[in-house]
């Protein structure tokens, strides 16, 4: 199977990369965000998201070039068509829905608790109720925090990084911070000087799936991204980088 693979796969991409009409487009990312899209050393951005939407591309015939872009603004610029799609683990929400449209689900997540090593009496998301919690601002961490605790609720401390609300906790400024899982547990098992747990509490926080967004309407390239999923989903492409990044 494998020879047969490596040589059907050379001239496909080939005749695409000269095909005339590869049309390149600029996507939007919040590369503070481990292990979904962050920057090396070097500033280049890498990350689960980047490679999936990558890989999707060049299936799907059309590139990608990576911008980093602050997650707060991040959806107008797609809408204003400084970006043409949206790459940030973006959760598909039907408030979103309204604003932006959204690639089949591509990922599925779901929040998760982190607080200092030792704390006793926080065994579910109740429990945040009187203490000091912070999150990424307007994301669905954010979201869930503001439904519990109230949307004007000063123990809310809001950041406009993923990093920034964890080292809050670190540093002794919350109790508590709240945010994807894939992203809280990388930061708390890489950073283990700063004694962090994680309380997963499946109860209170449903599942939420990550898609990628174009601006409403787009449908040609909206096509595009998801016959490229398709295409990595069936051929093992993604399984592939599932597992590098998520596997055992
Ligand atoms: N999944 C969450 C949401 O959509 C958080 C995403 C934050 N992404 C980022 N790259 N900072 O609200």
């Amino acid at each position: 199977k494998a020879p047969e693979a490596a040589g059907a796969s050379a001239p496909v991409a080939e005749a695409s990369a000269t095909g005339g009409d590869v049309k390149e487009y600029v996507v939007g990312t919040d590369a503070s965000y481990a292990p979904f899209e962050f920057q090396t050393d070097k500033g280049d951005i890498v990350g689960f998201d980047v490679e999936v939407l990558s890989a999707a591309a060049a299936k799907g015939g059309f590139k990608v070039k990576f911008i980093n872009t602050p997650w707060e603004g991040m959806f107008a610029t797609v809408n204003q068509g400084d970006r043409d799609i949206l790459s940030s683990a973006i959760t598909i929400t039907d408030e979103r829905k309204q604003s932006m449209d959204f690639s089949d689900p591509y990922f599925e997540a779901r929040q998760l608790i982190a607080v200092a090593k030792g704390v006793s009496d926080v065994k579910t998301f109740q429990d945040l109720k009187n203490k000091k919690v912070a999150v990424q601002t307007g994301t669905t961490g954010d979201e869930v925090v503001q439904k519990l605790l109230g949307k004007t609720n000063a123990n809310i401390k809001r950041f406009e990084n993923m990093p920034l609300a964890l080292k809050e906790l670190e540093t002794g400024g919350v109790d508590a911070a709240v945010g994807d899982n894939g992203v809280v547990i990388n930061y708390v098992k890489n950073n283990p000087q700063h004694g962090m747990v994680t309380v997963e509490d499946t109860k209170s926080f449903a599942p939420e799936y990550y898609g990628f967004a174009v601006k409403k309407g787009n449908a040609e390239l909206l096509g595009k991204v998801n016959a490229g999923l398709k295409a990595i989903k069936a051929d093992g492409t993604y399984d592939q980088i599932f597992n590098k990044y998520f596997g055992a």
